[in-house]
């Protein structure tokens, strides 16, 4: 079962198309590992295996890249913009902004909206990204 899970999450990190395709094919069609392509065989609730640390770089980008609209990429709001830049302000001030948007102790226009759609744990990890951004 769980070597099952695992090895198409693998194959796709770490090794080239053609040294998958055979394991790939013995799983499923799909190369990919995405939970919809999953055979049918395991089970809904296994637990996901960590993700190799480039597909967490990735998911941590795409996070950040939420922000991005109106925060700028990579928080780096333009010269000029009404909104706040995000790059560089220090993670336990983002991470306490966002506590506040979520409980309306901050008043805000969107951010309580927005602030609701994030674990904490998702809001944890795009508050140190920021953080890591050059301001
Ligand atoms: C639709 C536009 C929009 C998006 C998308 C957005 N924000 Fe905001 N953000 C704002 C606005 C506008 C404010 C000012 C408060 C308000 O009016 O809601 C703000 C304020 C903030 C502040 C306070 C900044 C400061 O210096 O005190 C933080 C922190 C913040 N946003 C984080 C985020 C994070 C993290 C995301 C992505 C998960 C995000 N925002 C996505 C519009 C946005």
């Amino acid at each position: 079962m769980h070597s099952n899970l695992f090895r198409p999450a693998l194959c796709a990190a770490a090794f080239a198309a053609w040294a998958c395709a055979s394991a790939a094919l013995a799983q499923t069609t799909a190369p990919a590992p995405a939970p919809a392509a999953a055979p049918a065989a395991v089970p809904a609730a296994a637990p996901t295996p960590p993700a190799p640390p480039a597909a967490q770089a990735m998911y941590l980008r795409s996070l950040a890249a939420t922000c991005a609209n109106c925060h700028g990429t990579n928080g780096k709001a333009p010269e000029g913009a009404a909104v706040l830049s995000l790059a560089g302000l220090e993670k336990g001030y983002i991470v306490a902004q966002m506590a506040a948007f979520k409980s309306g102790a901050r008043p805000a226009t969107i951010m309580h909206q927005l602030s609701k759609g994030y674990s904490d744990a998702q809001i944890n990890a795009i508050a140190e990204y920021f953080a890591a951004q050059k301001r």
